[in-house]
This record gives structure tokens, C-alpha cells and sequence, in this order.
């Protein structure tokens, strides 16, 4: 599976949010959702700068 880092600030893998999304269903929020990954794994906590790229990915993951 892809395991490339998402954020770089908080060195966040692809893996990362997968996992940080085990939780939640397709129902859900995309940007609760978000808070949520963002609270388990700290991405997009630096510089912000990897926020559409963790939306897009937590969008990507919930949509499969
Ligand atoms: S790259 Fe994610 S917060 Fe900076």
C-alpha cells in the first residue's frame, strides 16, 4: 500500500491516516473526520500547508 508522507511537519504517512481512519464510517463528516485524524496523528498541526492534501487523502480512504 502507498505509504508516502502526507505531512511533512509531522512526518504523517499515508499508512497514518489510514489507520486514524479505521474508526469511522462513509457516513461521516469529511471535515469532522478530519479533526479527528488531525487529534490522533498531529497532521497538518505545523505550517498547514498539508491540509487539502490530508482532506483529499481522508476523502480518497472514505470513498473505497
Ligand atoms: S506539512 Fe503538515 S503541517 Fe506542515
Amino acid at each position: 500500500m502507498e505509504n508516502y508522507i502526507i505531512c511533512n511537519c509531522k512526518q504523517v504517512s499515508y499508512t497514518d491516516i489510514e489507520h486514524a481512519l479505521e474508526n469511522h464510517n462513509k457516513m461521516e463528516d469529511v471535515l469532522e473526520v478530519f479533526k479527528d485524524v488531525q487529534r490522533i496523528t498531529h497532521c497538518s498541526t505545523g505550517c498547514g500547508g498539508c491540509h487539502d492534501k490530508v482532506l483529499d487523502v481522508i476523502s480518497e480512504i472514505m470513498m473505497a
